[in-house]
């Protein structure tokens, strides 16, 4: 998939990191088009000048900015995303890290919508950190992408892609779902910080109904398995 992805800082990086390793063509774009230069170039793939740019070009737009800029993102590329999937992966933290700035309203990712209401926006890979986005094998079991959204061909298409990064897609529901994936990143950063972990927390669900998984790709399993036999 042509796949713009906005903000070059560890979630950019990161999901640039497992996308353009399953094949996918990236551009990447940000508020500093040297800087998103610079890291199209460490990955070998292609850069927007603007964020606008980018998401025109793209089939699927990833948000990796902090939660106070997606709304200005947003009404920045509002008029070049109509039909197209929108992908939130922000995390509305307070600034002292303490809560949700959300609490008790919409999530991000709603928010997201209200401004964009000709795209298809998706909540996904919040509940993932940067490492383990960067390399989803991590832990050498499946992890879940837990994906909400209101859109059918979105949830398809964001399920192709977390699987296709070696992800377990777990469909967790319309778009309103968001604010508990919301919440549970939260949960999960604080277990990190107040147990100084290594920030690789990742959610495996078991029993998760069948009906509400997409496996990993089979292509992802087997090189994976080929990396671990051959470390190397
Ligand atoms: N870090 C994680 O493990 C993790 C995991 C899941 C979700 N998240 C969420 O994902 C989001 C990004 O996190 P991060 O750790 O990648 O943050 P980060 O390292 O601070 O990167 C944010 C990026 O967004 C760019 N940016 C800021 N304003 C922009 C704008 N108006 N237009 C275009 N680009 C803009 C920044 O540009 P500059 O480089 O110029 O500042 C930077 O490249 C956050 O909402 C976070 O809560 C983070």
């Amino acid at each position: 998939m042509d796949i713009a992805i906005i903000g070059t800082g560890n979630v950019g990086k990161a999901l640039g990191t497992s996308l353009t390793g399953a094949g996918h063509a990236v551009t990447f774009a940000g508020r500093d088009e040297q800087k998103a230069e610079l890291v199209a170039a460490e990955f070998g793939v292609s850069s927007a000048r603007t964020s606008r740019e980018a998401a025109q070009g793209a089939d699927v737009v990833i948000l990796a900015v902090p939660f106070s800029e997606l709304e200005n993102v947003a009404r920045d590329i509002a008029p070049v995303v109509t039909g197209k999937v929108v992908i939130d992966t922000t995390n509305p933290l307070t600034p002292d890290y303490s809560g949700l700035a959300t609490q008790g309203g919409a999530s991000a990712a709603e928010r997201l919508a209200r401004v964009l209401d000709g795209a298809r926006v998706v909540k996904a890979f919040n509940t993932l950190f940067a490492g383990v986005q960067a390399d989803p094998r991590t832990h050498g079991i499946p992890v879940d992408a837990l994906i909400s959204t209101d859109d059918p061909e979105a949830r398809t298409k964001t399920s192709e892609l977390a699987s296709s990064i070696g992800l377990r897609a777990v469909d967790a529901g319309p778009l309103v779902r968001a604010r508990e994936l919301e919440a549970l990143a939260f949960l999960n950063i604080q277990l990190q910080m107040r147990h100084g972990g290594d920030w690789r927390t990742a959610v495996a669900l078991v029993g998760a109904p069948a009906a509400a998984t997409t496996e990993p790709a089979a292509a992802t399993l087997a090189s994976s398995l080929v990396r671990e036999n051959n470390p190397s």
